[in-house]
């Protein structure tokens, strides 16, 4: 089954201006007062997550498992004349990719749960070993206590209009496995004139982990001031009505 990110065009869709500005405003609230210059997103996909923090002044560097996923966003860097670095590799390996640090090493757009328990592990660890003394830690995902409390089976996204009229329509339906992990399969629907006149299936096998797993490994590895709150960051709300979270954590001096 196909999966939808070797189809970026498709998985670009969705992203629109407003949700840039909301990024925007989402970063400038959660890395107040942070000294950070240079970050690292090791999942960084199209960029759709990461290139308002171009926007926003800093240097951005990017790395992702996908070619298909790091080519357009090299395209979409050009034409925004942002300068990013973009390398493709395996987050469970960054240290074998990057010889040097950064003030902020991020994983953007949920992308943690693509790997197994102890995959997860060793990426924290990686993703923790080119953060420079002092810097930050940075990650957003799905809250997936709540999604195994819930076990909801279908998602539907409000359906939007494309510019050339056609309106996408979007379902998700979940598939839980006795291992703990997830397969979403995903329909993309085209319509037209009332009619839908093209569709998309794609699937994506995903391990939810709970927040204690991410908070232990970081409490070993001697990170302070965590700090975890709803993505967009708005208002605060209690963790188990947040939906999708991010958590930044500093690395002692
Ligand atoms: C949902 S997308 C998020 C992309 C981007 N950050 C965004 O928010 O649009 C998840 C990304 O994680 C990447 N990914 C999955 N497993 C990975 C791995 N083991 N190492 C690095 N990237 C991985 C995928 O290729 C995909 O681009």
């Amino acid at each position: 089954m196909a999966s939808l990110y070797d189809f970026p065009d498709i998985y670009d869709e969705r992203f629109s201006e407003r949700a840039n500005t909301v990024y925007r405003e989402h970063y400038q609230k959660i890395f107040s007062g942070c000294e950070i210059t240079d970050i690292l997103d090791c999942s960084f996909g199209t960029g759709d997550l990461t290139f308002e923090l171009c926007e926003l002044g800093y240097q951005v560097s990017g790395s992702d498992l996908s070619r298909t996923m790091l080519a357009k966003a090299e395209q979409k860097a050009e034409q925004q004349g942002f300068s990013v670095d973009l390398t493709c590799c395996d987050f469970r390996e960054l240290s074998q990719h990057f010889c040097r640090d950064f003030s902020c090493v991020m994983s953007t757009g949920n992308a943690l749960a693509h790997v197994d328990h102890p995959g997860l592990v060793k990426t924290l660890h990686e993703m923790d070993s080119l953060v420079r003394p002092g810097g930050y830690l940075y990650l957003d995902s799905r809250n997936w206590d709540v999604v195994m409390k819930k076990r909801d089976r279908f998602l539907f996204a409000s359906p939007f209009i494309r510019a050339d009229g056609v309106r996408v329509n979007y379902v998700q339906l979940w598939d839980y496995h006795s291992d703990g992990s997830i397969t979403i399969h995903i329909l993309n629907a085209y319509e037209s004139e009332g009619r839908v006149f093209r569709q998309e299936v794609f699937e994506e096998h995903l391990m939810p982990f709970s927040i204690d797993l991410v908070q232990s490994v970081l409490k070993e590895l001697g990170y302070q001031d965590v700090v975890i709150k709803p993505l967009p960051y708005f208002q605060d709300q209690d963790f188990e009505d947040i939906g999708w979270y991010c958590l930044r954590a500093r690395k002692p001096l």
